[in-house]
């Protein structure tokens, strides 16, 4: 059998991962491997590689994707499902191992709507996929969080300054809930609690009455419930800088003047989705390759493999696409406890 494979989406640590254990594993029993390049362009315009087990060497600590990805979508393009349906042929794939996030899976269930079969692998840092209880990538990244939440905690104190961490997480706040709690961050505010300016500000006053600075971690998709956050100056802070940013300046700068302490925002951005994955990434990427190539040699079609419990485990790639994984309630008041 031939097993075809592509990564899609943002990057993510573990990707590569989960190429060397298709690889291994599919090989291992005499099946062969064929990458395509950088997402489904890969399959729109036959840009494909043999896959074997020396060119998987070394692969396992590596981060970022060897195959390349893209955001391209099959589906907005026109005649792009039948350029995808013919390379496959041309390259005689029996199964297709994609693996990514809601856009690259929803691909993936359409095709296997279309008779291609499809085993999908899900991959966010941002931890936001319905289906399985973790996705590899969030772990590294949390674990880069918190490593510079601990680093501004110093400089913070030293300063007597506010320090907001800006981390990513669009639509779901597990980066910031889990690197919040375990950096010891005086507020978290996540996309799914629309935040109080107000609140905001008391208990940053609150940790600086008690002799530290505060950290305020913040995703980059959450917002202030009355959806404003504008100094008194408009565009310059209390002190006169200009601030530019998303929300982790715009807060800052706020947070600058109502509290009359310095403050200064820090951005992770892409820092979190770069570099070697961690030992829990490592492992679960490679579980999530194995099991995919377990799915494709049982003969499966449109799932994905999937964390439930310690299990990994195939189930319908719908319940990955269907809705996204948000922060319960309940998770973020454990993380309220330690506010101020
Ligand atoms: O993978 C999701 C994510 O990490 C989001 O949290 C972030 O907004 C986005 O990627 C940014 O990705 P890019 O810069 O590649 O568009």
């Amino acid at each position: 059998m031939r097993i075809g494979i592509l990564t899609g989406g943002g990057d993510c640590p573990g990707l590569n991962a989960v190429i060397r254990a298709v690889v291994r594993k599919a090989t291992g029993s005499g099946d062969e491997v064929v990458g395509f390049r950088d997402g489904w362009r890969g399959l729109l315009e036959d840009d494909a590689v043999p896959l074997d087990v020396a060119a998987v060497r070394g692969l396992l600590p590596r981060g970022g994707t060897v195959l390349g990805t893209s955001r391209t979508n099959p589906y907005a393009l026109e005649g792009g499902p039948e350029r995808v349906l013919g390379c496959l042929a041309a390259h005689g794939v029996d199964a297709l191992v994609p693996v990514g996030g809601e856009d690259t899976l929803g691909v993936a269930a359409r095709l296997a709507g279309s008779g291609v079969r499809v085993v999908g692998v899900p991959k966010t840092i941002d931890n936001d996929l319905d289906g399985t209880d973790y996705t590899f990538g969030f772990d590294t990244a949390v674990g880069v969080a918190m490593e510079a939440i601990d680093r501004l905690h110093t400089t913070g104190d030293s300063h007597h300054r506010t320090l907001v961490v800006e981390v990513m997480g669009r639509h779901a706040g597990w980066i910031a809930l889990h690197a919040g709690m375990a950096g010891g961050a005086n507020v978290v505010l996540v996309p799914e609690r629309p935040f109080d300016v107000d609140a905001v500000v008391a208990h940053c006053l609150h940790r600086f009455e008690s002799g530290y600075s505060p950290i305020v971690v913040v995703s980059e998709g959450a917002r202030p419930a009355d959806g404003g956050l504008v100094t008194s100056s408009g565009q310059t802070d209390a002190f006169g800088h200009v601030r530019l940013g998303g929300i982790g300046a715009a807060l800052a700068a706020v947070l600058e003047e109502r509290t009359g302490r310095e403050s200064r925002a820090v951005v992770l951005g892409h820092v979190q989705r770069g570099g070697t994955p961690s030992a829990f990434d490592r492992v679960l990427a490679t579980r999530f390759g194995l099991a995919a190539v377990d799915a494709v040699q049982a003969g499966l079609s449109g799932v994905m493999v999937a964390l439930r419990g310690t299990d990994v485990v195939p189930v319908p790639i719908a319940e990955a696409t269907a809705r996204l994984k948000l922060v319960p309630l309940e998770r973020y008041a454990e993380a309220e406890v330690f506010f101020g």
